[in-house]
């Protein structure tokens, strides 16, 4: 049987997680991979600034290079996800395939619940593809379980302005945040 998850493997390398700033918006691309989130992105960006939403990047120390993203949500229009007081959602999370299996995407989803319980929220949702066996097993891992369903179905405008349909039957998944203090109680 597994521990319960306390404290994520280290990376080897130092990797630094901080908040998006304006100027890395093209870097969350990959190189046209994500191109077509553009709009997406840059509407992310701007309710950041108005407090709506929070975008986070890890960054590789030595080079410099973004290699993981994740952001936070603090209301939504389905109160399963967020409800702007108590529950938050954490989504957008991705790791670049070089530098995965070394823990950084926990870490990202680390900091996203820190910064939900800075807000005083109890509970820290995620959204994720029932086809992502690999995703949830690290959710599960880090001790998210699965709430309920959802149909996955959204749109946005891509970079040249069309119309996109995500249909992605996905499972709803939360995870209560306990305080820092009883996290370090139980975790040693
Ligand atoms: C899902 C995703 C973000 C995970 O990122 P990651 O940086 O690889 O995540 P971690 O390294 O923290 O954990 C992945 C696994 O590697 C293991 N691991 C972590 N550090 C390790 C290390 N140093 N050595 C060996 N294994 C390690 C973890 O235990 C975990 O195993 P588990 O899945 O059995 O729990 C990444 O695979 C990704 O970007 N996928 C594509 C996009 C995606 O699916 N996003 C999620 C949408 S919901």
């Amino acid at each position: 049987m597994r521990e319960a998850p306390t404290t994520p493997p280290q990376p080897q390398g130092e990797i630094v997680i901080r908040p998006l700033r304006e100027e890395d918006l093209l870097d969350l691309e990959w190189d046209g991979e994500y191109v077509h989130f553009r709009n997406l992105y840059r509407r992310a960006y701007e309710e950041m600034l108005q407090g709506l939403r929070l975008m986070m990047v890890a960054v590789d120390g030595t080079t410099g290079e973004i290699v993981g993203q994740v952001f936070v949500q603090y209301s939504s229009g389905d109160p399963r996800f967020a409800d702007g007081r108590t529950r938050g959602y954490i989504y957008a999370l991705r790791v670049k395939a070089g530098y995965q299996n070394r823990g950084i995407g926990h870490q990202l989803i680390q900091a996203a619940e820190d910064n939900l319980r800075q807000k005083g929220m109890r509970t820290a949702t995620i959204g994720v593809a029932k086809s992502n066996t690999g995703a949830q097993r690290l959710y599960e891992h880090i001790g998210y379980r699965v709430l309920g369903e959802d149909a996955g179905r959204w749109s946005y405008l891509d970079e040249r302005g069309h119309l996109q349909e995500v249909n992605e039957p996905s499972w709803v998944m939360e995870h209560l945040l306990e305080s820092k203090a009883s996290r370090g109680r139980a975790g040693g």
